[in-house]
């Protein structure tokens, strides 16, 4: 029978494992028939990658083997979960670890220029042009949600995708993002005029942190109407802290047999989809189209269908959203940038990083506002359309990594060690990085009312912006809603309330009348005109929610809060004064434990004192009129 050492000396030949490296990890060594072939081949790259103080501290064989086994089961999911595994991110690590230290530039002989893209005007043809072709393409598209985010800023203890996006309604974003996805399902079909309606594809990238809830979400209200086949879930993986210039992993602070982990960022969705197979999929079910988006944007879905139409009219690869930036904005600016010896892209480049590039490039001035009254850099909201033959095609070479980056906090000017451990990150909207010059990478800008309110600082936080800058808070993106939902109202002839300006959570707001529809009433300024008619009015204290498909304005003066509820076949007219004392808004205390936290987050909750609610339950024709 062989001896616990006659297999060790066994094993160390059979895997050609160097002696020298065996005896850097003698406690490793003691304990290597612990494991399997394939573990002893994770130990020996780690050992050949200068990680042996991973097993410094390991007892002899009998003491804490399960512990041990555990901790190369995780190095085995940090090697499978990484695109080109664990030996190229700890390479990666000490390659950018080292540029951090000598303070290298990554944009170092680039020169920045304005990029071709469209500007658009909400409303006007053009726009309404650019919807039209957006809907009819919507049928061949497919939505990406990346959603594993831990929202610390934000510090709210349910997942982001599970708040209200207004407390109107109190629909959150997730069934307001599944709402949209099906109304563009449905809208394009009755415009195409299609065989039968096609369903768009729904991808939803989590993490440990939002995974569990996130599908709790969905099973718990029956995926919002959404067949439950239709929505996937992919799950990113965290990646291994670093505790050194040298990429040494970090262990956890918690548990000595494990390497601590944090997260990677949203760039992981390249890669999760790259590997699950779902764009090949995809692009057999002929998909053309992939718009990914983020978990807290309650207008988005206003903007969609006429950048979706940009991309198709434009032919675009690569669209980004943009929104008009004042210049030196803290957002980052979409840029084309050319070095000296050929290489060019378009992409994000962070305000603090865009401004000092163009004085460094021959810009005295840096960035500066245009005759627009805007920077011409417009601004990146992180919402990307990708044409997904030559997406798959990219990340066929690739194989879906993403530029990272590293972010160390040092603990002095000598940059020789880290405040706390750090980790590779990569964003989303880097993916540009890598195409070739002939890609057609381009941008459409929209005015931010109607495409940009995002929920990602806490009330404190949000108190804190220096006036005139976006709060970007729970209350900033509630009463955007309200503002784009008037604003479209005006532009298709309803006289609509001036706004007040009311305090919430120490944010100064502007309180338009809080009006909110489904999407499937109207997804586009056409559509919304289609059902406005006559000479209808909105008092600013007043609520209207509509909830049906078929339900028309036509000379309605309201004057405190209406609710209308149809099933699809029932067409409602709605007309007539309607006049009571309405849904009221009531500050909250946000430090106030007793209110719920979605509400105390927004600094008011809405007290529905009196309102006109009728509901449609039959189909056929309806005039509601009081
Ligand atoms: P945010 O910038 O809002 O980051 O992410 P965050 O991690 O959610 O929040 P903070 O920074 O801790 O406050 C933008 C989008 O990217 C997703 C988020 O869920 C959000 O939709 N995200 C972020 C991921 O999916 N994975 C990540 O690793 C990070």
């Amino acid at each position: 029978m062989a001896t616990g050492v006659e297999s060790t000396a066994e094993n160390l030949s059979k895997l050609n494992i160097n002696a020298d490296f065996a005896n850097s990890a003698p406690n490793l060594k003691k304990n290597l028939h612990l494991f399997s072939p394939d573990q002893i081949e994770l130990a020996k790259m780690l050992l050949e990658m200068g990680q042996s103080h991973l097993f410094e501290h390991w007892p002899e064989p009998g003491v804490d083997d399960e512990e041990k086994k555990a901790f190369l089961a995780q190095v085995a999911k940090l090697n499978s979960s990484y695109p080109a595994a664990l030996v190229s991110y700890i390479r990666n690590a000490r390659e950018l670890l080292a540029d951090s230290k000598a303070g290298k530039n990554p944009y170092d002989g680039f020169k920045p220029s304005v990029p071709t893209g469209e500007v658009l005007t909400f409303g006007d043809d053009n726009f309404i042009k650019f919807e039209e072709t957006g809907i009819k393409e919507a049928q061949n598209a497919a939505f990406g949600l990346v959603a594993g985010g831990l929202g610390e800023r934000l510090g709210y203890n349910g997942i982001k995708v599970a708040l209200p996006a207004e407390t109107t309604t109190g629909t959150c974003f997730l069934q307001h993002y599944i709402e949209c996805i099906l109304a563009l399902q449905e809208a394009s079909y009755r415009l195409t005029k299609g065989e039968h309606q096609k369903e768009i594809p729904f991808v939803i990238m989590t993490s440990d942190d939002t995974h569990a809830r996130t599908t709790n979400l969905l099973e718990s209200n029956s995926y919002f109407g959404m067949k439950p086949t239709q929505v996937k879930l992919l799950k990113q993986e965290k990646v291994a802290c670093l505790d050194d210039n040298d990429a040494r992993l970090a262990m956890d602070p918690h548990n000595k047999y494990r390497i601590q982990t944090k997260p990677h960022g949203h760039g992981d969705v390249h890669s999760l989809l790259y590997s699950s197979g779902i764009l090949n999929e995809w692009r057999d079910a002929g998909v053309r189209w992939v718009l990914f988006f983020q978990d807290t944007n309650g207008l988005l879905f206003k903007a969609i269908p006429a950048a979706l139409g940009v991309s198709a009219t434009k032919q675009y690869h690569v669209n980004s959203l943009a929104v008009q930036r004042k210049a030196k904005e803290a957002i980052g600016g979409i840029t084309k940038l050319t070095h000296a010896d050929g290489r060019s892209m378009v992409i994000n480049v962070e305000y603090n990083q865009l401004d000092p590039l163009l004085r460094a490039s021959g810009f005295p001035d840096g960035d500066v506002n245009c005759e627009t009254g805007y920077s011409p850099f417009p601004g990146n909201i992180n919402q990307l359309i990708l044409e997904l033959g030559s997406y798959i095609e990219e990340l066929g070479k690739t194989g879906g990594a993403i530029k990272e980056f590293v972010n160390p906090k040092y603990k002095d000017a000598s940059k020789t060690s880290f405040k706390s451990s750090t980790r590779l990150e990569c964003m989303m909207q880097d993916y540009p990085k890598t195409l070739p010059p002939s890609a057609r990478v381009g941008f459409t800008v929209m005015d931010a009312w109607i495409a940009y309110a995002p929920v990602k600082n806490n009330p404190e936080e949000a108190a804190k912006v220096p006036k005139g800058n976006p709060y970007h808070s729970a209350t900033s993106g509630e009463f955007a809603i309200y503002r784009a939902n008037s604003l479209i109202l005006r532009k298709a002839g309803v006289k609509v309330g001036d706004p007040v300006q009311q305090v919430f959570n120490g944010q100064d707001v502007e309180v338009w009348p809080r009006i909110t529809w489904k999407p499937k009433w109207g997804l586009t300024f056409a559509e919304i005109k289609s059902k406005v008619s006559g000479a209808s009015a909105i008092s600013q204290k007043s609520t209207m929610v509509i909830q049906g498909r078929n339900i028309f304005l036509e000379d309605l003066s309201l004057d405190g809060s209406l609710v209308v509820n149809s099933v699809d076949d029932a067409e409602v007219k709605v007309g007539g004064s309607v006049q009571n004392k309405g849904w009221v808004l009531e500050n909250v205390d946000y430090k106030d434990a007793s209110i719920p936290e979605e509400l105390r987050i927004r600094g008011f909750r809405i007290n529905k004192i009196q309102q006109l609610e009728k509901i449609y339950n039959e189909p056929g024709k309806f005039t509601l009129k009081p």
